[in-house]
């Protein structure tokens, strides 16, 4: 498999765990109908897609990502939804997207603008440009988690590893992380800005589907702590969190996980 084939595929299998939460950002958005949008770092299209259906089939949703393979697993998803008439993709990047001034009602990224490791003032501005006056711009990311229920403090001991704080690096001005997106959105010159934070959660006994976006889960939150662990609690992650330990906290039959997403929106004033 290629990068790209696993990210896509980590990307594909942990979407039944987080729609819910997408879904309800994108009709607290309450984005009008026949409305036209962006989706910026669309990733493989989950996202286009529910947006698309939030604006109905007189609406439409531009997909723009800077990889070309998830472009073309996004556009066989639209396919197959039925969705192509209403979903364009197009490869580009949201440091300088290739659209004119006004150019939509609305933009939306999850997951990209605000998150990746980009400084975000200059995206947020950038996402403002191509929405027209009194449109909206709505960022949204994944923002806390509790995935081992029973084990705190080797959760925070994971969550504090260089990994677990990814995509939000040591050493990186307090400014730039996520939750101080109003900031961004008050220099932005966005008007109303607003915040609004969606919980989403899992429970034992665990679809297939459930367990398999919970395992890719534990893999994008930690991948290689390991190296960063005492051994000490290296013996206990392996215990609690491999799926090859008969401990393995997945298979618990009282197993409960909750998370949340927050979405910073606001107004184009211009
Ligand atoms: C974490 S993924 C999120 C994908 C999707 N929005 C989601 O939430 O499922 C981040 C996406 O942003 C894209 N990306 C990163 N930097 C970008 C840039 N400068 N311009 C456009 N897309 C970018 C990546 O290719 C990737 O698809």
């Amino acid at each position: 498999m290629t990068d790209a084939d696993t990210y896509i595929h980590k990307l594909a299998i942990s979407n039944p765990l987080i729609e819910p939460t997408v879904r309800a950002a994108i009709q607290a958005l309450q984005l009008p109908l026949g409305s036209r949008g962006l989706d910026a770092g669309c990733g493989i299209g989950l996202q286009a897609a529910l947006l698309a259906e939030a604006v109905g089939p007189a609406g439409h949703v531009t997909g723009l990502d800077l990889s070309p393979e998830f472009l073309l697993y996004a556009e066989a998803t639209a396919h197959k939804l039925g969705l192509s008439e209403q979903i364009s993709f197009e490869a580009g990047d949201v440091r300088q997207l290739p659209f004119d001034d006004n150019a939509f009602d609305w933009a939306w990224s999850a997951n990209c603008v605000g998150y990746a490791p980009l400084e975000p003032l200059p995206l947020v501005k950038e996402l403002a440009r191509v929405v027209r006056p009194g449109g909206s711009v709505a960022i949204f990311a994944w923002s806390s988690e509790t995935l081992l229920p029973g084990y705190p403090a080797l959760e925070a001991r994971l969550d504090a590893t260089s990994a677990g704080i990814a995509p939000f690096v040591k050493g990186k001005k307090p400014e730039l992380h996520f939750l101080r997106a109003l900031g961004w959105f008050r220099e932005a010159g966005l008007k109303e800005a607003a915040a609004r934070t969606f919980a989403g959660d899992a429970y034992a006994p665990l679809s297939g589907d459930l367990r398999h976006a919970l395992l890719a889960l534990f893999e994008m939150r930690w991948p290689g702590v390991e190296s960063e662990l005492s051994p000490e609690d290296q013996a206990e992650y392996r215990r609690v969190c491999r799926p090859e330990s008969p401990e393995f906290i997945l298979n618990h039959p009282d197993y409960y996980a909750f998370f949340t997403c927050t979405m910073f929106h606001g107004q184009v004033a211009r």
